[in-house]
């Protein structure tokens, strides 16, 4: 059970949520920006995003590593908005895709970013591993020595040359989720370290392929900077090696993963970003190369909200449930991995709190959004917002039940813009059909 109600205060300069009320009595707003309008304009469940706070983070990330030359690839799937993909573009990030589908997202907002995407993933096909060449992405992060067979061969077929980079698995625990770590060998991610050095000389000389760089990523929502550091020692002990025997690898990329404070309270974003590149960059010792890497959560999940309206408030035994219109389809985190989110009224209502289960109205007992939650005094007709839902929310979203996706809104300064219409049914069922052909 959690403690405490959920206090959204006033917003400070070390907050790390652009979620606040800007008056004790005024609605929770986004930025400038009041939710309870944005509901009233575009319905609800609703996804409400800060442009302000992504452009903020990446600037955290990117002056932490000034000291180096560096790209931050956003990683696509956290949030695969095109607006925020073209908001980070226009920024200068980089790109982590995982898929052809998200290298086509990047490349219908910001086509001159192709030569800042890195592809990662076991299971590239042929037809991904072609447009991507043919694209002319930045590199390859490779997962097996199959895969770099395959990837040498379609570059001969193109007459290209692929720059690549070995996803190693450093065998590192990091204090995760099981469902969300990847960085032991047990895993399926990546090519177990020991073998690198041999399959980088294996492929020396083929004219298709350029060593250009080296790849980990150990895992998500990691908090604390020290298993980053130490994978990245292991990496660099392969970088040197890999130069005494004439391969000079120009990249590090040392992956995504670096966790956010879920629970309410005090978290500085920057100290947080800061200590993680100290520990990276301290473990690099004499790499002069460049290095990448690939935060996904942290730059959008604290920017983003769930805003929903109470349904029903009910009672069974002991219980009390608050339903929602919002469901697990719109965010799973929860019931997947046992997640915590906090949940902010949008009009906080005077009263004793209550213990309360904030559901949705799927038909799975897995439906909720919190559990034994000590929350202020909840109407029907109320709204609420299910705070650091802006990664792995929307882009886990799915119409299961049938229900249309959320709309989506990004709010720029005192602007608000529908980045995302709501799903209509008419959107749901044109894929399909229930005609028998003669
Ligand atoms: N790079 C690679 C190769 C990855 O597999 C991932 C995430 C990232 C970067 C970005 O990691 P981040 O900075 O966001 O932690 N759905 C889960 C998280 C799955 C992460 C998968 N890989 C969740 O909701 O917690």
């Amino acid at each position: 059970m959690t403690a405490s109600v959920t206090q959204i205060s006033p917003s400070s300069p070390s907050s790390p949520r652009p979620f606040h009320h800007p008056q004790p009595e005024s609605a929770l707003h986004c930025g400038k920006v009041s939710l309870e309008t944005l509901a009233k304009r575009h319905g609800t469940p609703l996804y409400v995003y800060s442009a302000d706070q992504i452009v903020e983070r990446l600037a955290i990330f990117q002056e932490a590593l000034a000291g180096r030359e560096h790209l931050v690839c956003y990683a696509v799937k956290a949030n695969s908005a095109l607006a925020i993909l073209k908001l980070l573009a226009s920024c200068g990030a980089g790109f982590d895709i995982v898929s052809g589908g998200e290298l086509e997202r990047v490349l219908a907002v910001a086509p001159e970013a192709a030569g800042r995407v890195v592809f990662s993933g076991a299971g590239k096909t042929l037809a991904e591993i072609d447009r991507a060449l043919t694209a002319g992405i930045l590199q390859f992060n490779v997962e097996s020595e199959a895969e770099l067979e395959v990837l040498a061969a379609r570059a001969a077929k193109l007459k290209t040359k692929a720059r690549f980079a070995l996803r190693v698995n450093p065998d590192v625990f990091a204090e995760t989720h099981p469902y969300i770590s990847t960085g032991l060998r047990e895993h399926k991610f990546g090519i177990d370290i020991r073998r690198a050095l041999g399959i980088y000389k294996s492929v020396a000389g083929n004219r298709w392929l350029e060593p250009y760089g080296v790849s980990v990523h150990i895992g998500s929502q990691i908090r604390s900077a020290e298993p980053f550091g130490a994978a990245i020692e292991r990496v660099s002990k392969l970088v040197r090696q890999l130069k005494r025997e004439g391969i000079a690898l120009q990249v590090v990329d040392a992956g995504g993963g670096l966790g956010i404070d879920y629970h309410a309270g005090h978290f500085d974003a920057a100290a947080k970003v800061r200590e993680y590149a100290e520990a990276v960059e301290n473990a690099l010792e004499g790499f002069e190369g460049r290095l990448l890497i690939e935060p996904g959560r942290f730059l959008v999940a604290q920017a983003g909200a769930l805003v929903a309206r109470v349904l029903y408030v009910k009672r069974n035994g002991k219980k009390t449930f608050v339903i929602t219109d919002a469901a697990m389809n719109d965010l799973i985190r929860p019931a997947l991995y046992q997640a915590h989110h906090e949940i902010a009224p949008v009009r906080p209502r005077a009263g004793r709190p209550r213990i309360v289960d904030v559901v949705g109205p799927v038909c799975e007992s897995g439906d909720f959004f919190a559990r034994d939650r000590k929350l202020a005094p909840i109407e029907p007709g109320d709204l609420v917002a299910i705070l650091d839902a802006g990664a792995y929310g929307m882009a886990q979203s799915s119409n299961y039940n049938t229900r249309p996706r959320p709309a989506e809104v990004l709010v720029e300064g005192s602007k608000a813009r529908l980045i995302r219409r709501r799903e209509t049914m008419a959107d749901l069922l044109w894929p399909e059909t229930f005609t028998v052909e003669g």
